[in-house]
């Protein structure tokens, strides 16, 4: 998730990501199942697991696993069915091997689109234990299933990316790669996502469809995602969750809210062009600086003046230059800014009314301006909206599954999150998952350089993403 507090860290990556190479979709859009085209040799994972990578390449037809019709299954979803499923998360072992995956990769962050050692190793525990899986989509993401290759088709999604921050933690396993970090907590939510097929495979005799496992690339650059669905990731897919880390609550306690969770969020940078020419004789001149600021008096306009109070919206210029000759109108003003909604609507009722602002205001001075909203480098993020029907299968699930005073409805946030890209297409939810603990120091926001988690939180992000899989399976049969 993107705090969007630290914009320094925003256009560093925004540089990153302007570069062709990267935003080349030649190299995404393939639809190839190859798995054997990776060379393990050098693969810092196998160093710390002593086991060869040496895979065969997988049998990309749909699991073959059959539906069996069980009398002492979880045909109904009981306390029975919580329970198996947390006791399959909470076993020493599986817990050993979450902490173990999570801490391979916070030692080795990789940054968005460069996470192939990460996606290395999904793929190699997903070969494990034995679960079919197609890669690449969106050049490092993998989409795995477990269940009986028929519908319904739920999917959860889980994010794999680093940040450009030196982790300033001292501990065990900090990350060895200088200037990278898992501030983020995207390394604890690949784990959990991991966990959670180890549970399902576990159960794939009793799953009444498909699930649908998705390690995503690149969610702090925002591309990540609509590569993944270009790529087919929600083929066949009817709903779709996720989970997030969060240091505003304890540990393993769930945070939810239906409708919108998350502020859609996009940039916007306007050049307006005038004449030059010197200052003391302005009527040789056309004067971009006067045209700028009157379209930023007006831009103020639009959220006090034609949005409804009831539904919060940002409009923030944060940036306006026209050069540094104290003699001179410049030729052009550059004005650049952020702006924010919980509504789709909204949203793109905000990018309209900033273009024709800018736009409107520059011709009533004699001059012309062109307003970028960066949306090749996607760097706009619609607002995350959870389904209410959805949304409510997560609070029912946590609730049955950890208790209700391990449940909190909680309030929306003007953070962004590329999972909005999936609340596009299908029915989705997005949810919380706290790792506070004060003992620990895991009280620090996502991007901090101090940011930590506290690791109890995997079996139990585990146990809930196998549930609410599960159990949707279970009911929209
Ligand atoms: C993959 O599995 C399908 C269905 O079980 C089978 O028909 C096919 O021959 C298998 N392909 C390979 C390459 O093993
Ligand atoms: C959001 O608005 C955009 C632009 O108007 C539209 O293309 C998109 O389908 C909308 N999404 C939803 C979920 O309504
Ligand atoms: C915090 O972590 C410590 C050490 O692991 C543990 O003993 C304690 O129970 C945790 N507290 C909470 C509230 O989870």
């Amino acid at each position: 998730m993107n705090s969007l507090k630290n914009l320094s860290v925003f256009f560093l990556l925004l540089l990153i990501f302007t570069d062709p190479i990267v935003l080349s979709s030649s190299s995404s859009t393939t639809r190839s199942t190859s798995t054997n085209n990776i060379d393990y040799s050098f693969s810092f994972f196998d160093s710390t697991t002593g086991n060869s990578l040496n895979f065969r390449p997988k049998n990309q037809s749909k699991s073959t696993a059959k539906k069996v019709p069980s009398s002492t299954g979880c045909e109904v979803w009981t306390k029975a069915c919580s329970e198996a499923v947390l006791a399959l998360a909470r076993r020493p072992d599986t817990v050993t091997w979450l902490k173990s995956v999570r801490r391979k990769i916070h030692e080795n962050p990789e940054l968005a689109f460069e996470e192939v050692k990460t996606s290395e190793l999904v793929r190699y525990e997903l070969d494990k234990m034995g679960i079919e899986y197609r890669y690449p989509l969106a050049k490092t993401g993998i989409r795995a299933w477990i269940g009986t290759g028929e519908p319904p088709f739920v999917a959860v999604r889980a994010d794999m990316d680093a940040l450009p921050i030196q982790e300033a933690v001292e501990w065990e396993h900090k990350s060895k790669v200088a200037g990278k970090m898992h501030a983020c907590g995207h390394d604890a939510h690949v784990a959990m996502l991991m966990g959670a097929a180890k549970i399902l495979k576990s159960r794939e005799h009793l799953l009444q469809g498909t699930v649908i496992l998705l390690f995503q690339p690149a969610e702090e650059a925002g591309n990540g995602a609509k590569r993944m669905i270009a790529d087919g990731a929600l083929d066949d897919v009817e709903a779709i969750f996720a989970v997030h880390v969060s240091h505003e609550h304890p540990t393993a306690i769930i945070g939810s809210r239906p409708g919108a969770l998350l502020a859609g969020c996009g940039f916007f940078r306007a050049v307006i062009s005038g004449k030059k020419g010197r200052a003391g004789s302005p009527h040789h001149s056309v004067d971009p600086i006067l045209a700028a600021s009157a379209a930023v008096i007006s831009l103020q306009g639009i959220v006090s003046r034609e949005t409804n109070p009831l539904d919060s919206q940002v409009v923030s210029v944060t940036t306006m230059d026209g050069g540094n000759n104290l003699d001179m109108i410049p030729e052009t003003v550059v004005l650049g800014g952020t702006f924010r909604a919980y509504s789709n609507t909204s949203f793109y009722q905000l990018l309209r009314r900033i273009k024709e602002v800018i736009v409107e205001q520059a011709s009533v001075y004699r001059c012309s301006a062109t307003v970028d909203f960066f949306e090749k480098e996607s760097t706009i993020y619609p607002p995350t909206v959870n389904d209410d029907h959805m949304y409510e299968h997560v609070r029912k699930v946590a609730t049955d599954l950890l208790g209700p005073t391990n449940f909190r409805v909680v309030p929306p946030m003007m953070g962004a999150e590329d999972f909005s890209f999936y609340t596009q297409v299908v029915p989705a939810a997005f949810y919380y998952i706290g790792v506070r603990n004060e003992t620990l120091g895991s009280i620090h926001t996502g991007h901090s350089p101090y940011f930590m988690i506290d690791e109890d939180v995997l079996p139990i992000g585990a146990a809930t993403h196998a549930a609410i899989a599960e159990r949707y399976l279970i009911e929209h049969g």
